[in-house]
């Protein structure tokens, strides 16, 4: 049997039991301590945390998140390190109250109902759950890939009322464990899954004054879409804009879906954008439309979601129209490292 730690997150005052082969992260938030996440695999850095007092175990922690002189200052990621002691650990970034409201990780069995094509090497995948599961529009979950002992995370694209059953959208990746190795292959229709969830705190909660931006490249359309439903269900901003880009046709979808959202919405708007085929809509990097379509940002909030280039790009151009940096809100789908693959749930 794993041995026991205790973890003490500084500044909370919350004392956690932590396996020895149980991520920092995953341990507190399955306890409902809020640590600041993102990625879970090792990519993003939003993770560390200060170990104040006793051992970790670094494991694969990428160089790139964590450097030498990091680790050598006693710092370490909260979603890869583990005990070897008992701990004293503080986060780097904001774990107190950030108004958003947050839901405890737990494991989940389902069932898939739904596995369709819905665009160019894209998978709409919807899973019955059997137990509900709450979370914030924005947020993802961990969908174990079978006898692989590794977990890939897919966002929610289902708004939070839909506890029950989840709807994701995953992109093809040729070779991916996941992907072209379960999802695109294998997986049927009435197949028992385990995943883990909510986590990531890419979200739009609470009622803003800002008019969101919200972009999204290829599948990042799938927490857009999670977010637009419940801003609009809640009238939570003045005015949405939903920018989806692709290459070309095949590689839109839910089109019809936000056109009858538009119609009935008159503060949203939505702007599929395509860059190598023409059609009767935008054309350009989607990133290049939104540039196209306001001459400033000012006073404007956004949310980006997709391939990690993508986002940069939108992150730039969002900046070079006046956007508050502290208003750019973004989710990477950054590949999983192959050395630092999640670890399974202890
Ligand atoms: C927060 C977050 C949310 C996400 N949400 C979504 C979503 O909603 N929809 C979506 O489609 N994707 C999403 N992703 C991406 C998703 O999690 C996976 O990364 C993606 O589906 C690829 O997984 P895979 O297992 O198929 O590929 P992997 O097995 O991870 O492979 C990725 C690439 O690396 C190569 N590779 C693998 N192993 C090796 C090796 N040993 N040596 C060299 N190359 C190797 C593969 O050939 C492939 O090209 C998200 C990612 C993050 C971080
Ligand atoms: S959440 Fe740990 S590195 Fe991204």
């Amino acid at each position: 049997m794993s041995e026991k730690y205790s973890v003490r997150i500084q500044g909370k005052n919350a004392d956690i039991a932590v396996e020895e082969n149980q991520s920092i992260l995953d341990a507190a938030l399955r306890a409902n301590e809020w640590l600041p996440h993102s990625c879970t695999q090792g990519t993003c850095g939003t993770c560390k945390l200060k170990v104040l007092c006793g051992e970790v175990d670094h494991h694969q922690s990428p160089e790139y998140t964590l450097t030498a002189e990091e680790r050598a200052d006693g710092l370490a990621l909260g979603c890869i390190a583990t005990p070897r002691s008992n701990l004293t650990v503080e986060p780097l970034g904001n774990a107190g109250d950030d108004g958003v409201p947050h839901y405890p990780l737990r494991d989940y069995e389902g069932t898939v109902v739904v596995l369709e094509d819905i665009a160019a090497n894209t998978r709409r995948l919807v899973v019955e759950l059997d137990t509900p599961m709450a979370f914030n529009a924005g947020q993802y979950a961990e969908l174990l890939v079978p006898e692989h002992g590794v977990a890939r995370q897919y966002s929610m694209a289902n708004p939070p009322t839909e506890t029950r059953r989840l709807e994701f959208h995953v992109k093809l990746t040729v070779g991916g464990l996941s992907t072209d190795g379960w999802i695109f292959s294998s997986m049927v229709v009435g197949e028992r899954i385990s995943l883990r969830g909510p986590l990531g705190q890419f979200n739009l909660v609470n009622k803003q004054d800002e008019p969101a931006i919200l972009i999204g490249g290829g599948t990042g359309l799938a927490p857009l879409k999670s977010i637009v439903q419940q801003a609009l269900a809640e009238d939570l901003v003045p005015e949405l804009f939903l920018y989806h880009g692709g290459r070309r046709r095949e590689d839109l979808y839910d089109v019809e879906y936000f056109r009858e959202l538009e119609r009935r919405y008159l503060h949203f708007h939505y702007r599929p954008a395509l860059s190598e085929e023409q059609w009767d809509g935008a054309m350009g990097l989607v990133t290049d439309v939104v540039i196209g379509d306001f001459s400033s940002c000012k006073g404007m909030s956004a949310y980006l979601c997709g391939p990690p280039a993508m986002v940069e790009a939108a992150v730039k151009a969002l900046k070079r129209r006046r956007m508050a940096p502290r208003l750019i809100f973004r989710e990477e789908f950054a590949i999983t490292p192959a050395a630092t693959a999640a670890p399974a749930v202890p």
